[in-house]
């Protein structure tokens, strides 16, 4: 994924339509655009290929099953066109390695889960999260997942991977996590999703987290 505006736009809209032209309008303003089930359900699998003609897109379908499932979960999303895919790291280190394997073959990225952005989180996530980050480090994935609203986690996973693997950091904007912040934890991009759809004009919101970034880089 290029390193450029280091900001990922979650579209979790579920209009077609409404999915196209915030892509149009975001384009060379995101790095990539991370489309999930609210989307792929509503409008089909196909819009995968269609936003990633316009931006680079982040499957986020939080995989997590066997290695036969995982297998062919990943051949779809691939073959449809998506650039990375976002899978759980709790199910194990075949499951994993099973999905990085798929996704060679595509040329393309694996995302872990480690810890999420939500409160609920804490209920059993965050106890395993710091395993989550080395399962994926040796791995070898092109990075983890861990969340914005806590800095300081994102801190803490940065340090048990590294800096071979990305951090990718949602929970930006509406569920409280400041862009800045994430950036200068550690992550390498921020994901923001209702702080940029919902907006009135979504490419200015978007330019202006980008800023906020580019701004946290220079300090
Ligand atoms: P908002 O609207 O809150 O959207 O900016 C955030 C987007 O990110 C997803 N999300 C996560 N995905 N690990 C993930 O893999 C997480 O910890 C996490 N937290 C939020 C959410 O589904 C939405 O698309």
């Amino acid at each position: 994924m290029i390193k450029d505006t280091r900001l990922i736009l979650a579209l979790d809209v579920t209009d077609r339509h409404q999915a196209l032209k915030i892509s149009q309008d975001v384009k060379g303003y995101v790095d990539a655009i991370k489309i999930g089930y609210p989307l792929v359900l509503a409008t089909g699998k196909d819009i995968i290929g269609e936003i990633a003609e316009m931006v680079p897109v982040i499957a986020d379908f939080k995989v997590a099953d066997i290695p036969n499932t995982d297998r062919l979960i990943c051949e779809q999303v691939f073959s449809a066109g998506a650039n990375a895919l976002i899978v759980h790291g709790f199910t194990g280190s075949d499951s994993l390695k099973t999905c990085v394997e798929v996704a060679e073959v595509h040329g393309a990225d694996i995302y872990v889960v480690t810890e999420m952005s939500h409160p609920g989180a804490l209920d059993f996530m965050q106890k395993v999260a710091e395993d989550m980050a080395q399962l994926a480090s040796n791995a070898k994935v092109a990075g983890v997942v861990a969340p914005a609203t806590r800095p300081e986690r994102v801190q803490k996973i940065r340090s048990i991977i590294g800096n071979d693997i990305a951090i990718i950091s949602p929970g930006v904007g509406v569920q409280g996590g400041s862009a800045a912040d994430a950036i200068k934890a550690g992550a390498d991009w921020v994901i923001v999703g209702r702080s940029i759809y919902l907006a009135d004009d979504p490419k200015k919101a978007a330019m202006e987290i980008a800023k906020e970034i580019k701004d946290a880089i220079d300090q």
